[in-house]
């Protein structure tokens, strides 16, 4: 239930442009998001990737209605992967990109244009992107976008959410050679109708998900925080007897950062989800209904600001 209002609320723009005007910097908001310009994700980038981590960068900026908001993302994203070329970071961070910041909710091929040239950009920068899922009206164009850049880019990471009934046929079909997959449970409002609700069910999804993409010949991102699950990843590796290089773990900044620094420090490769910038609140919103523990805290910084 809670979770669901979080849901709700995500999308409330009164309360998104109330909220991100707000000069507003409590803890909680900073823990999850890594600050608001490419100095700060650059920053944060070299710190991770000093640590042995991995990185994937997404510029917050979701939603987006017009054509000069979806330019001033594309330009954004050009402009912080000529900063990794420039550093080096290429081979230790790539980008996350919502087709929704760039016009998908306006202009379907306009978004794959936009795509088109954050990809060329990566490649320029020795680095790839990863095109993250969102709402499920979104997923059959978003993964057919995928594949339409996968002819000139074939290391163009997918998204399979594992609420979504049809997640395994998603991976069974994205489970070939060089075919980079993330697997996520799912972080968006989804009905009964094409998403299971129960957690049980979701998380009976992922197992079957993960089975079939570590049977298969891609490479697997495997994006959870989940104890079980991670547990059963580390017990197929074995099964399927793939080595390190072959697959990844992913987590979000902020979210079990021990536990990065274990699996790391065992030899698996790790990859930080970092988003930055100043349009925070839908992404927050969702981190708050993952955990509603969170809410708490979020509620008890804002009253004190
Ligand atoms: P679950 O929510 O069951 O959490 C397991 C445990 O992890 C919790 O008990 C808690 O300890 C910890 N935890 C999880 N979330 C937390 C939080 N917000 N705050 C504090 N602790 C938390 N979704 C999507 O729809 N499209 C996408 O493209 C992506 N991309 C993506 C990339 C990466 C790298 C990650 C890690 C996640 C995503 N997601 C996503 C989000 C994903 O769908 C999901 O909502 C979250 O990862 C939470 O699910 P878990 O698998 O962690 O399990």
């Amino acid at each position: 239930m809670l979770r669901q209002a979080l849901l709700v609320a995500s999308r409330s723009d009164g309360a998104r442009k109330v909220m991100e005007t707000a000069p507003f910097t409590g803890d909680v908001v900073r823990r999850f998001i890594a600050g608001e310009t490419i100095e700060d994700a650059a920053h944060v980038t070299g710190e991770l990737t000093g640590e042995g981590l991995l990185v994937s960068l997404d510029v917050l900026g979701e939603d987006t209605h017009d054509k000069d908001r979806a330019e001033a993302n594309v330009t954004h994203y050009v402009e912080l992967l000529e900063r990794l070329g420039a550093a080096g970071l290429g081979a230790r961070a790539e980008v996350s990109l919502k087709l929704s910041a760039i016009g998908q909710t306006f202009d379907a091929d306009l978004a794959l244009e936009n795509a088109r040239r954050i990809c060329g950009a990566a490649r320029s920068a020795s680095t790839t992107v990863t095109i993250d899922m969102e709402e499920h009206t979104t997923v059959d164009h978003t993964l057919g976008v995928v594949q339409e850049l996968r002819r000139d880019f074939p290391d163009v990471g997918a998204v399979v959410q594992a609420y979504l009934r049809r997640a395994e046929e998603h991976c069974a079909e994205l489970a070939y050679e060089g075919s980079r997959v993330r697997l996520c449970k799912g972080a968006y409002a989804a009905p009964a109708a094409v998403a299971f609700t129960d957690k049980e069910e979701v998380d009976r999804s992922y197992v079957r998900c993960m089975k079939v993409l570590m049977a298969g010949k891609g490479y697997p991102m495997l994006a959870t925080h989940d104890p079980r699950l991670i547990e059963i990843a580390s017990a197929l590796t074995v099964l399927n007897e793939r080595d390190a290089g072959t697959f990844e773990y992913q987590m979000l900044y902020g979210v079990r950062p021990e536990e990065q620094r274990r699996l790391a420090a065992q030899g698996a490769q790790v990859r930080v989800y970092v988003a930055y910038g100043r349009e925070w609140y839908q992404y927050f919103m969702r981190r708050l209904a993952e955990r509603p523990a969170n809410l708490r805290f979020f509620m008890r910084s804002l009253v004190g600001r």
